[in-house]
């Protein structure tokens, strides 16, 4: 695999190059500078916050740990990284890792984290987490809008290379995903799941895409629930694991949600049912697509879930209109995914007009027509949230709510079954391997 690899680095690293290369002349500018990012300083310490680099620098080095770091793209000359790796007895000093693109940069190590490297001549852009001093000191313009939304617009259809990475950080996330059900199944606690995530998966915690996801029972009712509990409760209704990999900066970014020993048979039968929702949404994917009308369509299937689980009486349709399938699903369908587990120019019309959500709609996260090339998640969820349940019980839809059958599986906290999906010309790929 590693050859083939780097063949398609290589060929990932000359499109960017091309497509910098007319996006900067397009534009005016002679070069561009991308700052990797800084952590955050623990106020009255110094020890840093967890660090994931920017998104454009990442997109391409690959590196989301690489801080203080520069890369300086001036068309028709070899890219310059200027390393941040200062002599240093407390820490081991950054290095670059020994792949294609590597040696395709001039490489300046140096002492970046004051100040960043002196570029003279033309017109340059800086982008990134910069101040407005920095900026100013270099003579740059900071992260000028048009430019951004181009440069965005860049990331959004994947090279062989991006999917080969997405299916490698898909595949490693697997083993997590079965340590974790079998970690759950053995009686662990949420923290004791987490670890055994983590083990199997092979990464430490501050490398993770995003916070691992681990809620038993009543917290997978949390979207982004973010606690691990270290004691195990009595009951073991059910698990919700949303946890990814990183590899060479691509996220995966995979959700399974499982019945535990006291689950409500008809739990176990809602999941099999999302299962069944997310295959048929896959099967729907497809260039051309509006990623809003399959939204919506998620919706529709949510509403005939509802009906034939008997939670709702009435039809689906009405189910839908009259918005108690978003009380049961309040987040969106998918997003794109890439370097940012939540990727760039989702709302972003390929010609740079913004696509706003649907108001009724307001967290969905891709609004645009799929293309052969993107990767998005494919996530239906449906879940039991206080918060949203209480002003639905309360007003006229509410009447349609079988509110006991609720309050029976509402310790089960909810479902979200989520995959990885890279549109191709003639439909869709799933890049997340079976887990069950
Ligand atoms: N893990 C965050 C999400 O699914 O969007
Ligand atoms: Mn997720
Ligand atoms: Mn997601």
């Amino acid at each position: 695999m590693t050859l083939d690899l780097d063949a398609l680095q290589t060929r990932h690293f000359d499109a960017l190059e091309n497509r910098y290369a007319e996006v900067l002349a397009a534009q005016g500018y002679d070069r561009l500078l991308i700052y990797s990012g800084r952590p955050a300083r623990h106020f009255g310490d110094d020890q840093d916050a967890s660090f994931q680099g920017y998104g454009h620098f990442q997109h391409w080095t690959g590196q989301a740990e690489l801080t203080h770091s520069w890369l300086l793209v001036h068309p028709g000359r070899r890219p310059v990284c200027y390393l941040h790796a200062p002599d240093d007895f407390w820490h081991l000093p950054a290095q670059l890792p020994d792949e294609a693109w590597t040696e395709r940069l001039e490489v300046t190590p140096g002492h970046y984290d004051e100040a960043p490297p002196s570029v003279a001549g033309g017109r340059l852009a800086v982008i990134g987490d910069v101040s407005a001093a920095t900026s100013a000191a270099l003579g740059a313009e900071l992260n000028p809008p048009a430019l951004l939304t181009a440069l965005d617009e860049g990331r959004v259809r994947k090279s062989e290379y991006e999917i080969a990475c997405l299916s490698e950080a898909n595949r490693m996330a697997i083993f997590g995903h079965r340590a974790a059900r079998e970690a759950f199944l053995a009686g662990g606690s949420e923290l004791d799941i987490h670890l055994a995530y983590l083990q199997a998966s092979r990464q430490r915690e501050s490398v993770l895409p995003y916070g691992n996801i681990v809620g038993i029972g009543s917290h997978a009712a949390v979207l982004h629930y973010q606690h691990y509990d270290t004691q195990a409760p009595r009951e073991r209704y059910s698990l919700l694991v949303d946890a990814g990999h990183r590899y060479r900066g691509y996220c995966a970014d995979i959700t399974r949600t499982w019945a535990g020993a006291e689950a409500d048979p008809l739990f176990a039968d809602l999941i099999a049912r999302m299962h069944d929702i997310k295959q048929r949404l896959i099967a729907a994917v497809a260039p051309g697509v509006g990623f809003v009308e399959l939204h919506e369509r998620m919706h529709r299937l949510l509403g005939e879930l509802l009906v034939v689980s008997e939670l709702v009486s009435g039809s689906a349709e009405a189910a839908v209109e009259s918005g108690i399938t978003r009380a049961f699903c309040p987040h969106g369908l998918g997003h794109l995914l890439g370097v940012q587990v939540h990727d760039v120019a989702g709302r972003t019309a390929c010609n740079g007009i913004p696509l706003p959500p649907p108001v009724e709609h307001p967290a969905l996260r891709l609004t645009r027509e799929l293309e052969a090339g993107m990767v998005v998640t494919i996530e239906p969820g449906f879940y039991f949230i206080p918060l949203l349940l209480a002003p639905l019980r309360q007003g006229t839809a509410g009447h349609e709510v079988n509110w006991p059958l609720v309050e029976r599986l509402a310790p089960h906290g909810g479902i979200r079954i989520e995959d990885n999906v890279r549109i191709t010309a003639q439909g869709a790929e799933n890049l997340t391997p079976r887990i069950e």
